[in-house]
C-alpha cells in the first residue's frame, strides 16, 4: 500500500544579511555611546601626542621627537578599528573634529609655550587615564558579552600602558 507519508527533511537554512548577524542589531546604547567617546579620546590623545612631537625642543628633543611620533602613530591606528568596530555593532561614531570636541573627556593642551618636561608628564597622566577608561568601557562589554570589542580593548590596554610606562620612566628622571 503507497503511503503519503513523506520523509522529514530538516528545512534548508536560508542565511540573510540579518539572520546570519547579531551585529545588524543596533548595538545597547550604553556600549555605543562608550565607544564614541573612548575614539573621541583617543583622537584627542593623537593630536596632543602629534602637537608635542613638532613642539618638543631641548637637548633630547630628537629622541622626545621621535618617541611622541612613535605613540602618536600607535593612537591613530586605534581610531579606525575602534569606529569600525562601532559600525560593525549597528552603531554610529565620530563624524567631525566638533564631535570629538563634545565627546572627549581627556583634555586639550592649547598652551604657547610648553616645557619638555611638563609634555610627557602630561601624555604620561593622559595615557594613565586613557587605560581606565579602556577599563570602564571592557566592563560594559562584558556586560554585553561583547567578547570581540572587549578583545582589542584588551590589547589597547597593554598599549597604552607601554606608553605610560616609557613616558614615566623619563618623567622620573627629568
Ligand atoms: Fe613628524
Amino acid at each position: 500500500m503507497a503511503t503519503n507519508r513523506t520523509v522529514p527533511t530538516e528545512e534548508p537554512v536560508v542565511e540573510t544579511l540579518e539572520t546570519t548577524s547579531a551585529l545588524r542589531r543596533p548595538a545597547a546604547a550604553d556600549l555605543s555611546n562608550a565607544l564614541r567617546e573612548l575614539l573621541a579620546d583617543v583622537f584627542a590623545l593623537y593630536i596632543k601626542t602629534k602637537a608635542f612631537h613638532w613642539h618638543m625642543t631641548g637637548r633630547h628633543f630628537r629622541d622626545y621627537h621621535l618617541l611622541l611620533d612613535e605613540q602618536a602613530e600607535q593612537l591613530f591606528a586605534v581610531t579606525d578599528d575602534l569606529a569600525e568596530r562601532s559600525r560593525k555593532l549597528g552603531a554610529r561614531t565620530i563624524r567631525s573634529i566638533g564631535d570629538i570636541a563634545r565627546h572627549q573627556r581627556l583634555k586639550d593642551n592649547d598652551e604657547e609655550e610648553v616645557t619638555p618636561n611638563a609634555m610627557l608628564s602630561e601624555l604620561c597622566i593622559d595615557n594613565r587615564h586613557l587605560t581606565n577608561l579602556l577599563l570602564s568601557t571592557h566592563r560594559i562589554c562584558e556586560q554585553h558579552a561583547d567578547v570581540a570589542t572587549a578583545s582589542l580593548i584588551e590589547t589597547w590596554i597593554d598599549e597604552a600602558q607601554r606608553r605610560s610606562w616609557f613616558l614615566s620612566e623619563i618623567v622620573q628622571h627629568l
